[in-house]
């Protein structure tokens, strides 16, 4: 078993594909010039980009620094952040970590635009330390950062995805591990220099660990007034938890599985007008007993991101609140169905009952809901207000009246942040 372990960053940990080709490609057709082939495109991930542009667009040193210059204009501000953690390695960490192992990142990357990455998708807590290239240096000398991490390569191992971890490995004394997912473009004689090797997240772990981690669940609510926008705002929640390494079901109240779709219709229909409140928030509760068992228990158990369209906050305020039965009342009714499933995190995106109202009424036809009067939605609002404040370790609050894009950004800027610091991911 090793005691210290080293990490290589892109092509790795994280799959930064996405950003790196989007922004060569948008430099090039800036420069008014041909875009290659995906498979020459991705031989630009990895090595020093004006060396690419020389080599595969043919430009001289002037244009291979100007390409340079429009890359970073667009993977500055965006670009970093289009990363996705490949799934499993979330997991691997943390179960390193448990074991009492110094864990490592040995990047050629810059330190800041490292630590930067690091933080963002919420694995910097996993680490004991980062090894990058000085500003001055053109390239990273893995060997000399390795080095630098364990001056003691004895119960090291380096895992990398181009045979340049390997020649560090070798170059230390320490064991290398090449992993075939990246993008690294192997030889057989360079694969057969490593200790060993492995295809998928999977196999790695099993190499490191003797076993394959589970990740642990997180479970999200989205919430607020009709008309918030939260419906808008589920993909980018699903693709933040994708890019986080999570494998992501969405789901919504009330409904989510074929028992909760019929008591949904039963719910919503306009022609149930007679039904007492205390009869809806039992429906409600009913519903979300069946979901919680269906869909979002087993969900979890298997390591997975759940992101559910309104979940128990909405029964505390529409039928505690509006309906004024109490929010007390409402979670004696949702106890035995939730259990000890209630959301780790609550998306509240806040919008005013006058905004909610009038972007209804912009909407397709009322729902027996929708249908209450005015008094209904403004105590509905006050109870969400009172939940984000009582629950607020849960509750990340957006500004729901802001357009789809800036509340988007927002999510982006926040979510993961939010998650990291409590610990949920
Ligand atoms: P939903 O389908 O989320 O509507 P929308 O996408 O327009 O917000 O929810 C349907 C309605 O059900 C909505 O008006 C809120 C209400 N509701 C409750 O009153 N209690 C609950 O527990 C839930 C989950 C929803």
């Amino acid at each position: 078993m090793y005691r210290n372990f080293v990490f290589d960053l892109d092509g790795t940990l994280t799959d930064s594909g996405r950003g790196i080709l989007t922004s060569v490609r948008c430099a090039l057709e800036k420069m008014g010039k041909p875009v290659p082939p995906v498979e020459t495109l991705r031989r630009f991930i990895g090595p020093p980009l004006t060396g690419s542009f020389r080599a595969f667009c043919g430009m001289t040193e002037a244009e291979a620094a100007e390409g340079l210059r429009l890359f970073r204009e667009r993977y500055v501000p965006v670009g970093w952040r289009e990363n996705r953690v490949y799934p499993g390695i979330r997991p691997l960490l943390r179960e390193l970590k448990n074991r009492g192992c110094r864990v490592y990142v040995a990047t050629g990357k810059s330190a800041e635009s490292a630590e930067r990455v690091l933080r963002y998708f919420g694995l910097y807590p996993y680490l004991d330390g980062i090894a990058a290239p000085s500003p001055k240096e053109l390239e990273a000398d893995k060997g000399r950062l390795l080095k630098s991490l364990c001056p003691d390569t004895r119960d090291t191992v380096m895992i990398g995805d181009t045979f340049g971890d390997v020649q560090a490995a070798l170059d230390t004394g320490a064991d290398s591990i090449a992993v075939q997912y990246g993008y690294g473009a192997w030889t057989e004689e360079q694969l057969s220099r490593a200790t060993r090797t492995a295809d998928t997240v999977e196999e790695l772990s099993r190499i490191l660990l003797g076993q394959v981690p589970a990740d642990r669940g997180v479970f999200i609510s989205l919430e607020g007034l009709d008309g918030c926008g939260k419906t808008t705002q589920r993909d980018v929640i699903r693709t933040l938890m994708e890019d986080l390494g999570f494998e992501t079901v969405l789901t919504r109240e009330p409904g989510g599985c074929p028992i909760s779709e019929e008591i949904r219709s039963l719910l919503l229909s306009v022609r149930h007008s007679e039904m007492t409140a205390t009869a809806e928030a039992l429906l409600y509760a009913a519903s979300r007993a069946q979901h919680v068992h269906d869909v979002i228990a087993p969900a979890l158990a298997q390591g997975r991101a759940v992101i559910c369209d309104r979940f128990a906050d909405s029964s505390l305020a529409y039928q505690g609140g509006g309906r004024e039965l109490g929010v007390e009342t409402i979670y004696q009714y949702n106890e035995a169905g939730v259990g000890r499933f209630w959301p780790d995190a609550t998306v509240y995106f806040r919008i005013d009952h006058e905004t909610s109202l009038k972007r209804r009424y912009s909407a397709s036809a009322p729902d027996r809901m929708e249908q209450a009067d005015a008094a209904f939605f403004t105590r509905t609002e006050q109870a969400f207000e009172q939940l984000a404040a009582r629950f607020e370790d849960r509750y990340l609050v957006l500004d729901g009246k802001k357009s789809k894009e800036e509340v988007s950004e927002e999510l982006r800027n926040r979510l993961p942040a939010f998650l990291s610091e409590k610990g949920l991911i």
